[in-house]
């Protein structure tokens, strides 16, 4: 017992010794704030305080072009952050399809998909890569996401934030997005230039002011073609006649039409004295009135 009690008082007494100790040291090692010393700072880990490194976009000697940041080799394209080995590549196909696209998209030479001009730098008169459904469909997702809330549902110009938007949002409706013209300063009617809009955005003339933000980070080349193809559709939405509809299926929009039309006579009909029942638009003498009137009219 009486052992254990000495134990017990030299734990703390020890303790209280080795902090002294190291309390000593440390201040024998540091000097107060404000001190000039002629020494060079202690270093624990030269290595970490004196090791070579640059920033990113800062100058260096070390290379005879003075950047920090290195090139990359001429005629490559820097693609994924994983490398793309075979064993990547085959060990998990779901994964590297999408960026097997991608990079088939990027080492495509097919400059006119990606920017929308021609090679002397005109836009586009026409959509450069096939239309299906599956792209209208793409497209309508997409602009409904991205576009309508300031153009509208139906690309009129009047989406909830577009009303709000400090410039006017023209309609696509507009004469200019839809008739041919040969202004250069025109080019509204060029798929062309729609597609680089929805990328790139609307700038003042002087490139100061953004009057419309691109959507590039959302929409990737194809998808841009796609919203464009629906911005076409809904510009035919408004403006379609039975001469658009394909002969083949005139015969079964006729019929569509001359059914509904027969519905909607039968949908009259009650309204002959003959079959017609009590007027609804009176509900207080509705349960006295209905049964009676009912017999009444088909007497
Ligand atoms: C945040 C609101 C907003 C969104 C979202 C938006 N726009 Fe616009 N857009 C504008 C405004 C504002 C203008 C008019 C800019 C100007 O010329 O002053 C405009 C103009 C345009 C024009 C006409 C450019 C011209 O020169 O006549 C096109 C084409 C266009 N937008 C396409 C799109 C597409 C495609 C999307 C979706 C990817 C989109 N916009 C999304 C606000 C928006």
């Amino acid at each position: 017992m009486k052992k254990r009690e000495a134990q017990h008082r030299t734990g703390p007494a020890l303790a209280s010794l080795s902090l002294a100790c190291a309390l000593a040291a440390t201040l024998g090692l540091t000097g107060c704030r404000g001190d000039r010393a002629e020494d060079p700072p202690r270093q624990f880990f030269p290595d970490m305080d004196d090791q070579q490194k640059w920033r990113p976009q800062s100058q260096t000697q070390f290379y005879a072009d003075g950047r920090s940041m290195r090139q990359p080799a001429a005629n490559t394209v820097a693609f994924s952050r994983s490398p793309m080995t075979s064993q990547v590549l085959e060990g998990n196909p779901a994964w590297a399809s999408a960026l097997l696209a991608d990079r088939a998209d990027l080492l495509r030479a097919d400059d006119a998909a990606f920017t929308g001009k021609d090679a002397s730098g005109v836009y586009l008169e026409k959509i450069p890569v096939a239309v299906d459904r599956a792209m209208l469909e793409r497209g309508q997702n997409r602009f409904n996401i991205y576009c309508a809330a300031c153009h509208g549902m139906a690309g009129d110009g009047k989406g909830l934030v577009g009303q709000q938007w400090s410039y006017p949002v023209p309609s696509f409706h507009d004469d200019k997005y839809l008739t041919r013209s040969e202004d250069p300063n025109v080019p509204q009617w060029r798929d062309g230039y729609l597609f680089h809009t929805a990328r790139n955005g609307v700038w003042s003339p002087d490139g100061t002011q953004n009057k419309m933000p691109g959507y590039a980070h959302a929409l990737d080349v194809h998808d841009a073609w796609a919203v464009i193809a629906y911005v076409r559709a809904l510009q035919e939405s408004q403006r379609g006649t039975k001469d658009d509809v394909p002969a083949n299926q005139l015969a079964a929009i006729d019929a569509a039409a001359k059914a509904a039309a027969d519905a909607k006579a039968a949908a009259e009909k009650p309204a002959s004295p003959a079959a017609q029942p009590a007027p609804a638009d009176k509900p207080a003498d509705k349960p006295a009135d209905g049964p009676e009137s009912g017999k009444g009219g088909a007497q």
